[in-house]
């Protein structure tokens, strides 16, 4: 049987904003396999980081259902919540969230502190691994305002690895970020995608979904279109091919 990590049916969410209800969501049913890198795509507005926010348990849906990794995420206390999503959920926020003047080690270390299960030396030495998978190893101890934006992002994405998650989402990771870096922190993904992880990516950007096992597109709370793409192309290959000095 396959192995679904995302179950999503029927999910609403409204905000109720001075009297008035926005409907966010307005109905929106998928499953995602393990191992699938889905890109969620969308006009401003439509709904993308409301349902991420929901998908990572930031967030509970006004009504549907939510399983993930086959456990109903509804019907859970606040706290048990909390638990799962640290275990199972790495987040990577669009504006990186890292604390400030605080060092990239620091920064990773940090989701491992809620986890008791772990010591102090394990913890250092998974957010160093963490950091050298991303290819930071050589700004471990720079602080987050010692760092370029690529780099920062880099930083958040260690940091949503160290808890070795079965899933990483990631809400316009390179939405801020010049070609060149976009497609280095894409190579990356791609990497981890290979590694066997599943990733949902939201984007602005069309030619990202190229990149993706998957596309789903929401227009006004509701999924339009949700296809397969059988030709992902290599990210490695386009940032070989761009001039060394764009971007940076
Ligand atoms: N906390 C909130 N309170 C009230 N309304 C909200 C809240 N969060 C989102 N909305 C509304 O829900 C709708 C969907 O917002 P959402 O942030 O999910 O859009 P988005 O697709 O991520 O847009 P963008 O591409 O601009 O980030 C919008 O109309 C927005 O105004
Ligand atoms: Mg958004």
């Amino acid at each position: 049987m396959e192995k679904y990590i995302i179950r999503v049916e029927n999910l609403r969410r409204d905000f109720v904003v001075g009297g008035e209800t926005v409907h966010a969501l307005r109905g929106v049913s998928f499953s995602i396999r393990e191992g699938e890198f889905v890109t969620i795509m969308g006009t401003s507005g439509s709904g993308k980081s409301t349902l991420l926010n929901l998908l990572g348990c930031l967030d509970t849906a006004t009504a549907g259902e939510y399983y993930l990794d086959g456990i109903s995420v509804r019907e859970m206390s606040r706290n048990d919540r909390a638990t799962l999503r640290n275990r199972k959920i790495g987040f990577v926020f669009q504006s990186y969230n890292l604390l400030p003047k605080t060092t990239a080690l620091e920064n990773v270390e940090l989701p491992l502190f809620y986890n008791p299960s772990v010591s102090a030396r394990d913890r250092k030495e998974r957010s160093i691994n963490a950091l050298h998978e991303v290819g930071l190893a050589d700004r471990i101890h720079h602080r987050s305002n010692q760092m370029s934006g690529g780099q920062q992002q880099r930083v958040a994405i260690a940091r949503a690895l160290v808890n070795d998650p079965v899933m990483i989402l990631a809400d316009e990771a390179t939405g801020n970020l010049d070609t060149r870096t976009s497609f280095e922190i894409l190579t990356l993904f791609q990497k981890l995608h290979r590694e066997g992880r599943t990733i949902v990516f939201v984007t602005h950007n069309p030619e990202i979904a190229e990149f993706c096992s998957r596309n789903i597109v929401l227009r006004d709370g509701r999924i339009v279109e949700d296809v397969q793409n059988t030709q992902v192309r290599s990210a490695k290959e386009v940032l070989d091919s761009l001039p060394q000095d764009s971007g940076q």
